[in-house]
């Protein structure tokens, strides 16, 4: 069974699949981990972010996923790729054709003959459009920057309130206004705004919809 769930940064997204994993003991495969794990790459090497130095650069970097881990050239590099100059890279580079067909080949053959909950982007659109059940989740901007300026506190890293807000609103324009696979609520997906929700709330919700119709 395939479980997708897409939305905007900052939504919940990943929080709320890893949870659900664990409840209903599916496999979780974080899709935003390999982009970043791209961006990374470039980011510590200077590799200018443009289509053909990527292209160039994806010929030699080997992306897994496997046991809630990333790994990028056989490196785990979880604690590497959470920074918001990461996320600032991981949103340009995902805009690239080559960068998209490459991960989302991936994705597919990580979930194959699997119960899998995959959060990212273009799960319900493009990575399985015949997924067993769609999710959309979001909030408004706001929330999901202050989540997120909270997320980094309590991670040790500084951060500053309006340049988090910024970089969500300069993603969410990124992510939805790309070329190939832009983010975007696929027309069966469920939608669920999470801006007056706890975590545990979303999970019973989406527990309730796969529960109640199997
Ligand atoms: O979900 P996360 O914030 O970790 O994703 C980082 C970036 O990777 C996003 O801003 C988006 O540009 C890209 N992404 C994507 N497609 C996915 C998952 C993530 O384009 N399926």
């Amino acid at each position: 069974m395939i479980i997708a769930i897409d939305g905007p940064s900052g939504a919940g997204k990943s929080t709320v699949a890893r949870l659900l994993s664990r409840e209903l003991g599916f496999e979780y495969i974080d899709t935003g981990a390999m982009y970043r794990a791209l961006a990374y790459k470039a980011y510590i090497n200077n590799i200018e972010v443009k289509e053909d130095t990527i292209d160039e650069m994806l010929e030699t970097t080997e992306v897994d996923y496997s046991d809630n881990k990333i790994f990028l050239d056989k490196m785990n590099v979880e604690s590497l790729i959470r920074s918001e100059e990461i996320s600032k890279y991981a949103s340009k580079i995902s805009a690239f054709k080559n960068v998209r067909t490459k991960m989302v080949e991936l994705q597919r053959n990580i979930a194959k003959n699997k119960n899998v909950i995959l959060d990212g982007r273009d799960i319900g659109t493009k990575v399985f459009p015949d997924a067993d059940f769609k999710f959309f989740i979001t909030a408004s901007v706001e929330t999901r920057a202050e989540r997120r300026y909270e997320q980094l506190l309590a991670g040790g890293t500084a951060a500053d309130r309006d340049n988090v807000l910024e970089d969500i609103k300069k993603r969410d324009i990124n992510d939805s206004t790309r070329e190939f696979s832009p983010l975007k609520k696929a027309d069966d997906a469920i939608l669920i705004d999470t801006t007056h929700m706890e975590i545990n709330e979303v999970v019973r919700k989406i527990k309730d919809f796969v529960g109640g119709q199997n």
